[in-house]
């Protein structure tokens, strides 16, 4: 299994680029089933999550064609079309399950894989099974597959989610598109990449619009057209790489990202004594020689602090002058890498889904393991600062989301190597 080895304290300085968005392109892959002509998907970013959706398509019957770099992919329907998938694609990765709206709004059925549980949660799909429910698709459980299908198209009608769900707000404006009349729904997930999803399907002509801040209007429409589109850069690589920069009192240039997506993260690295200069897409970001403090800080749906974020935010706090303390709102179970930077000399006391950082941390170099793909980057940001070499073991959770990683952070200055 391959590990990383990184020799610290490093200081991050230089100019990176950042990759297009996993969590964007998922949904936009999954949501190609809807399209019976050539559709072009570009600015991809070459992680295993991106394989394992290809993977996905390609046994449901999507021909793929990649370019030379796997940045850019043409889908185009095969003849036949399959229904089911697999437990062993949907299991590895959660947003499988984005297929199902899809396939029931376009073919009328499907049965698709339970992804089953999760380290940081329970992750049901309850919300998407409600939301798919109301537009008209039966379904069953059986064997850990839902089996689901229409009896004739799924029919627009007015849901409210009762609470807010990215993936399903996702599942549920996929499905919509092609169903009879009108769609209302209400407390949808506004993050960006939910936004990029619907710029996608009306480069197709699908027919969608905010009526309010969280209610979105879909009006059904007969079929998508062709289309190209180039999905939006990464905001939590984007975020990382800011954190590095801060944690490290480095200096960095992000390219390639517009800084309005992330105003809630960079207000917060300004709290913490960062220097941020913004341009069209640019990130000029120095960090502090001593960073402050930051007192409940709290996981919430965008325009928020993201979950996504929280634990690169601890290994920062670990380092800031003082107390600090985060909340995890989103998840039950998303302090994982809780234990292992203990193990680097953190001191933070977990109570329900508050920790509590002490600051002031020396981090000393050692063996890790990574959890979840967040938790392991946030892993090998604390081993960025610690004295001596750290090994992370377990890096297949971050080569599930983190285009090139070491290659990324080696560039700017940080010793790290993969090996084997
Ligand atoms: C997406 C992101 C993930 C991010 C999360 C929250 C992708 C591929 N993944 O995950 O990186 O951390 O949003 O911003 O985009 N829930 C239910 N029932 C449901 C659906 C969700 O109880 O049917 C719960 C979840 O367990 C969780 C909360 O609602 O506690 C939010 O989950 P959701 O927004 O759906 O996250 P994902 O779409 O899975």
């Amino acid at each position: 299994m391959e590990k990383f080895i990184v020799k610290g304290p490093c200081k991050i300085k230089g100019e990176i680029s950042i990759s297009g968005s996993k969590n964007a392109a998922l949904p936009i892959l999954a949501s190609t089933i809807l399209f019976e002509k050539e559709v072009i998907i570009k600015n991809l970013p070459r992680v295993k999550d991106i394989d394992t959706m290809i993977n996905l398509l390609k046994s449901l019957g999507s021909e793929i064609k990649f370019n030379k770099d796997r940045k850019i992919v043409k889908i185009t329907k095969k003849k036949k079309q399959n229904f089911f998938a697999s437990y062993s694609l949907v299991r590895t990765m959660r947003a499988g399950i984005l297929v199902l709206g899809a396939l029931v709004s376009k073919h009328q059925k499907s049965i698709t894989s339970l992804p089953g549980g999760c380290l940081i949660g329970a992750r049901p799909v309850n919300y998407h099974l409600n939301a798919l429910k109301k537009l008209g698709m039966k379904y069953d459980i059986k064997k850990g597959y839902i089996h689901a299908y229409t009896k004739e198209k799924l029919k627009g009608t007015k849901i409210r989610f009762s609470k807010i769900s990215v993936g399903a707000t996702e599942n549920t404006i996929i499905a919509a598109c092609l169903a009879n009349g009108i769609t209302l729904l209400r407390n949808c997930a506004i993050e960006p990449e939910i936004i990029d999803l619907i710029n996608f399907l009306k480069s197709g002509g699908a027919k969608i619009k905010f009526i309010g801040k969280r209610t979105l209007k879909i009006e059904g429409i007969k079929s998508l057209k062709s289309t190209s589109y180039s999905v939006m850069s990464d905001r939590i690589e984007t975020g990382t790489f800011c954190v590095a920069a801060c944690l490290t009192g480095g200096n960095l240039k992000i390219n390639n990202f517009d800084p309005k997506i992330i105003k809630t993260e960079l207000s917060l690295l300004k709290k913490v004594g960062a220097k941020i200069k913004v341009a069209k897409k640019q990130i000029h970001i120095s960090g502090p020689k001593k960073i402050k403090n930051l007192n409940n800080l709290v996981t919430k749906e965008y325009p928020n602090f993201p979950t996504d974020l929280q634990a690169q935010f601890m290994v920062l706090l670990c380092k800031a002058k003082g107390k600090s303390s985060i909340t995890e709102s989103i998840f039950e179970n998303r302090f994982m890498h809780v234990a292992e930077l203990r193990r680097l000399g953190a001191e933070i006391i977990i109570k329900k889904n508050k920790a509590f950082i002490s600051g002031d941390t020396n981090f000393q170099a050692a063996e890790l393991m990574s959890s979840d793909l967040r938790a392991s980057v946030a892993l090998v940001l604390a081993a960025i600062v610690a004295r001596g070499s750290s090994t992370i073991n377990r890096i297949y959770h971050l080569d599930r989301g983190y285009e090139n990683i070491e290659n990324k952070l080696r560039k700017v200055g940080v010793n790290i190597r993969r090996v084997n």
